[in-house]
């Protein structure tokens, strides 16, 4: 697929990476995963090209961690700021000295029992780390993934990867290669399409650089697993100004669907659904175990029943919420989930999909 792409310089006026002056044709190939395909994109990583990839969670939009043109590149075509640190994806843990400092028992036994895996942790960074990489922190995000291709990626690159994940910044997360190309075809070289991902919902960041650690976003690893390991483990607050603070991507409105999204509690489903049809809209509704107000579906109303089991509901959430916007309806209303287990990282991310504002800083 060709396109035309402008691609832009970092902004001086403003610190988000933009498309705004032409820079030349990309051509955005889309390969089956295989021997062949992983050995061409090993190749595009190595010579500082841009590959999405799929890692276990979702997809993720890789660079050479350390050639800091390289990660430039994924700031710009996920129009990205600049100052939002990206995670680096390691294949073996020997490649964790070279990114990180202070390594501590508690981060031996982490990454024994969670890795590979959906599984960030925040430590100092090495002088090797280019502080682009980590948008200017002092400290490095670090997960091995437990996806074949994935790690297999990183090995034949020879590099550590740093992979925000490949949409568009502020859209839904990618979590099969289709959703990959309708946010980023013609700014990056290549898609390897290894399938939808098997979870669905992103890594857990925990950050040990302090005591006792503090889960930055909840993710594929649960609280609960966590607390097995560690004992006591803060959660974030959702207070924007501790947010900002900790970790800079929870500025912005995130996983955001084009239309408006509604997070109502079961009890309450039913009657907002009916008003706002009244009102004339068009309603997405994501219903768990609800009635709702007229079926069978119509022209205005489409209706995506969502699995019961948490992790089947994972899977399934970001690709939901980009079917009802390609039904371009108005609101998306979204049944509440219980908050215990994967059930967290579901509500933390339809929460930030909720949020009117691109910032609250
Ligand atoms: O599952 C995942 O984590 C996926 C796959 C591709 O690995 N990646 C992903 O990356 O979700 P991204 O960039 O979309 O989200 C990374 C989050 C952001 O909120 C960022 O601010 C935070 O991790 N983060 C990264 N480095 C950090 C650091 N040094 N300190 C605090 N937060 C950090
Ligand atoms: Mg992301």
């Amino acid at each position: 697929m060709w396109c035309l792409l402008a691609l832009g310089q970092r902004n001086s006026t403003n610190d988000r990476g933009t498309l705004s002056r032409y820079n030349g044709l990309v051509r955005t190939a889309v390969l089956p995963a295989d021997e062949a395909a992983i050995e061409r994109a090993a190749r595009i990583i190595r010579a500082g090209g841009l590959v999405a990839f799929p890692t276990e969670t979702v997809y993720g939009l890789g660079a050479d961690a350390l050639n800091e043109s390289a990660v430039r590149k994924i700031f710009i075509a996920k129009e990205r700021p600049f100052d939002d640190p990206l995670i680096v994806h390691i294949a073996h843990i020997q490649q964790l000295a070279l990114l990180a400092r202070h390594i501590s028992q508690r981060v031996w036994d982490l990454t024994e029992r969670f890795w590979p895996g959906p599984l960030t942790l925040v430590l100092p960074k090495t002088d090797r780390v280019p502080s682009t990489t980590t948008g200017g922190l002092d400290t490095v995000a670090v997960r091995m993934p437990s996806h074949l291709l994935a790690r297999k990626l990183i090995e034949r690159s020879g590099c550590p990867i740093a992979a925000p994940s490949a949409n568009r910044f502020g859209r839904p997360s990618p979590t099969t290669a289709q959703h990959v190309l309708e946010d980023l075809d013609g700014r990056i070289d290549l898609v390897l399409d290894g399938g939808p991902t098997p979870i669905g919902v992103e890594s857990t960041v925990l950050d040990l650089t302090q005591d006792p650690p503090m889960i930055l976003r909840p993710g594929g690893v649960t609280l609960e697993a966590l607390q097995e390991i560690l004992g006591e483990v803060r959660l974030l607050s959702s207070s924007a100004s501790e947010a900002a603070k900790r970790s800079p991507g929870t500025r912005w409105r995130h996983y955001a669907p084009q239309a408006q999204l509604l997070l109502v509690e079961s009890a309450k489903l039913e009657q907002i659904v009916r008003e706002l049809l009244e009102d004339g809209k068009r309603v997405g509704v994501m219903v768990r175990q609800s009635h709702l107000p007229c079926s069978p579906p119509s022209s205005v109303l489409s209706v995506i029943h969502m699995p019961l089991d948490l992790s089947e509901y994972a899977r399934r959430l970001f690709a939901a919420l980009r079917e009802l916007d390609a039904h371009r309806v108005d609101v998306i209303v979204v049944e509440t989930v219980e908050e215990r287990g994967l059930g967290r990282a579901i509500m933390d991310r339809l929460r930030k999909a909720a949020q009117d504002e691109k910032s609250h800083q």
